[in-house]
């Protein structure tokens, strides 16, 4: 996708310039690389995939890093792909500390994660955030596409509490693997983790693609979500228990990255500095990269970031909606994906127009034999499955 050469809408074309009080941004999720040696289908990343030739130097990721600091940041996901690909990822490590930011490390488990742990816990590294794409060892090697994977993160999160970091447990649901979410949760106490994130698919990359074999049925996902309230009553204490909403049969959106250009920045393993990680589905948008801008420059006057910044920019229901100022009017990459246009409320809203046709087309799909998975691969998706979802 080019999106300096996509034509403006000139009628929905956001504004270019800030009209919200610019704040600091609070968290940067650094997804250092692309190279995973998972291949989950349900993956946020971009089809087109970025290779390691063309990946930020250790030198630029330090730059970037202090000056996320001095732009007040205070968290930072060290992500991915699987950021222990990274070689240098201890020294970046290590680089966060001396400059006073948390460290939160997203990683599949497997490879040469468990090698790396205890350099990086000796470097300063604060908090594991551990993926599981099922409670069965069968479910997570299927859906991670990677034989013996489990086995390899049972013994991950040993090492990390053993090392005496917090844990958190990330599992991505979807039809393939709902019926595990009890399962799950008995896992992520059996592995001493204290918080567990119960992640509804999100569809945007591979998951957009791979929407149909992944989409649930109503009453699975409406029985996972009892499930989930009914654990966080009787393990208040011993397990916190996040839950992602699935937008599809959502009654609001999410606040999407706690809204576009106010909380976080994204980098990607080239440079490119984006508002959320799905932003570059959006047409016509101008990103900045760290090559050429500092931090603070990009998060400030970056085209990309003044797009969809504060309120200015929303059209009717949002724009008169008493909830704008909590969801900002959900998410814009969903809007482009299911409505063709960024500036329309999310369709994850019961007050889109779009609403009721996106969740018809869920339980369609949900009904509907179940595609086979089309697995990550850096390379895009291959030949005959280049279509993906359609909205
Ligand atoms: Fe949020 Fe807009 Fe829906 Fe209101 S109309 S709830 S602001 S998405
Ligand atoms: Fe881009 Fe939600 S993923 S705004």
């Amino acid at each position: 996708m080019t999106n300096a050469t996509a034509e403006l809408n000139l009628e929905t074309a956001p504004r270019p310039a800030a009209v919200h009080p610019v704040g600091h941004p609070i968290g940067i999720l650094a997804e250092l690389t692309h190279r995973c040696p998972l291949r989950c289908p349900y993956c946020s990343n971009p089809l087109e995939l970025e290779r390691r030739e063309a990946e930020l130097d250790t030198a630029t990721w330090k730059r970037v890093l202090s000056e996320a600091a001095a732009l007040g940041v205070l968290h930072v996901h060290l992500s991915g792909g699987e950021p222990t690909a990274r070689a240098d990822l201890v020294e970046l490590t290590a680089h966060c500390a001396a400059e006073g930011l948390y460290t939160n490390l997203i990683t599949s488990g497997v490879g040469r994660a468990g090698a790396m742990l205890p350099a990086l816990s000796e470097a300063g590294l604060d908090h594991v955030q551990l993926s599981f794409q099922g409670a069965k060892a069968e479910t997570t090697d299927r859906v991670g596409g990677y034989a013996g994977g489990h086995a390899a993160k049972l013994a991950f999160a040993a090492q990390v509490t053993d090392l005496g970091l917090p844990l958190t447990v990330n599992a991505v649901f979807h039809r393939a693997n709902i019926h595990e979410v009890e399962d799950m949760i008995e896992l992520a106490i059996a592995l001493k983790a204290r918080r567990l994130e119960v992640a509804h698919t999100q569809y945007y990359g591979w998951a957009y693609a791979n929407r149909a074999a992944l989409m649930p049925a109503r009453p699975d996902v409406d029985r996972s979500v009892a499930i989930v309230e009914e654990a966080r009553k009787r393990l208040e204490g011993v397990l916190v228990i996040d839950m992602v909403i699935p937008d599809y049969y959502a009654r609001y959106p999410k606040p999407c990255s706690g809204g576009w250009g106010r909380r976080t920045l994204n980098v990607t393993p080239t440079g490119r500095v984006l508002p959320c990680h799905a932003a570059e589905s959006i047409p016509g948008l101008e990103f900045w990269s760290v090559r050429d801008h500092a931090l603070g420059d990009i998060w400030r006057a970056s085209p990309a970031f003044n797009a969809y910044r504060g309120t200015a920019w929303m059209r009717e229901p949002c724009r008169s909606c008493d909830r704008r100022e909590m969801d900002f009017g959900g998410c814009r990459c969903q809007a482009m994906a299911l409505a063709g246009d960024a500036s329309l409320t999310d369709p994850a809203c019961s007050k889109s127009p779009f609403h009721a046709r996106v969740e018809a087309l869920a339980t369609a799909e949900a009904a509907g034999i179940a595609p086979d998975f089309i697995y990550r691969t850096i390379g895009g998706m291959p030949a005959g499955r280049r279509e993906g979802a359609k909205p």
